[in-house]
């Protein structure tokens, strides 16, 4: 854990230790180690089902665990986009409702939450009329809402194009550099992602490697997984082992010694 000049340890937002999570009889998170701390941006990154949105559930308190525990600062104020939130097109609700759903913002509020992620002015627009990246914005705009310590955010640029994409990290970045919150992204944009963090985790049911970004990159066990990293998001599905993930039968992988490829102290900030 990172220490503070004196010695002192810096509390992290969130943190987890051993996290484990089963449905029915499969281990989909197997001792998983992780945490946040203030003002960080940490992507998590991994294959469909390697159990991203699970972590963050567990992170969060909205997933039972069946070994292991989350310790999150008292009172963190958390803004979570969740991966999928459908909006039946026949559901009556503008974008000013939207935002105050579930607690009520003024309307001052409401207008400055969209201008800061680029979209101002949308507050009478239908939610089932606007654009992917409108969509993406206001879901941000309601996050921060919360005055969040941290954003945690499930594949927010699922949907998006390249450009558009690229324009939302952009956003993050700014809503951090201009609020302080600590960011925990879920991400399959490879490419984009790894410049935007300060810290990557390739998550397979377990942790299999973590650090800088450029580290991450050149490690085997990410290489493994994501192939040899230049065509981003392409390279995932083609999922090239050199190493056991195999869920059914456990994964096949030193758990106890997953691989923190950070140099000693990296992550301290
Ligand atoms: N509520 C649930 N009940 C049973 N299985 C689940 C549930 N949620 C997720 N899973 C399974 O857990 C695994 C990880 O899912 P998930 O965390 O959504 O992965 P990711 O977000 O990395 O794509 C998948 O095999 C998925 O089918
Ligand atoms: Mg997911």
């Amino acid at each position: 854990m990172p220490r503070l000049p004196g010695g002192r340890v810096m509390p992290a937002l969130i943190e987890a230790r051993g996290l484990t999570v089963r449905f029915g009889g499969a281990t989909v998170l197997d001792r998983v180690d992780i945490a946040v701390m203030p003002g960080e941006i940490v992507t998590i990154v991994g294959p469909n089902g390697s159990g991203k949105s699970t972590l963050v559930r567990g992170l969060i308190g909205l997933q039972p665990l069946a070994a292991g525990g989350v310790t999150r600062k008292p009172g963190l104020r958390i803004g979570y986009v969740p991966q999928r939130l459908h909006i039946d097109a026949g559901l009556p609700l503008t974008v000013r409702r939207f935002l105050s759903l579930p607690a009520r913002v003024t309307d001052g509020a409401a207008a400055e939450a969209l201008a800061r992620c680029g979209v101002p002015g949308l507050e009478a627009r239908q939610m089932a009329g606007l654009s992917g990246g409108q969509f993406q914005r206001v879901l941000l705009a309601r996050a921060l809402l919360a005055r969040p310590e941290i954003l945690i955010l499930d594949e927010p640029t699922q949907g998006l194009d390249q450009p558009g994409t690229a324009a939302f990290y952009r956003l993050i970045e700014e809503v951090r550099a201009t609020t302080g919150a600590a960011v925990l992204m879920v991400s399959h944009d490879l490419h984009v992602v790894m410049s935007a963090s300060d810290r990557v985790i390739c998550l397979n049911g377990h942790v299999c490697c973590e650090g800088a970004p450029s580290v991450v990159s050149a490690a085997p066990e990410y290489r493994a997984l994501f192939g040899l990293g230049t065509r981003g998001a392409f390279a995932l599905y083609r999922h090239e082992h050199d190493h056991e993930h195999d869920h059914d039968h456990g994964h096949g992988h030193d758990h106890a010694h997953p691989h923190h490829l950070a140099a000693e102290g990296e992550d301290a900030r």
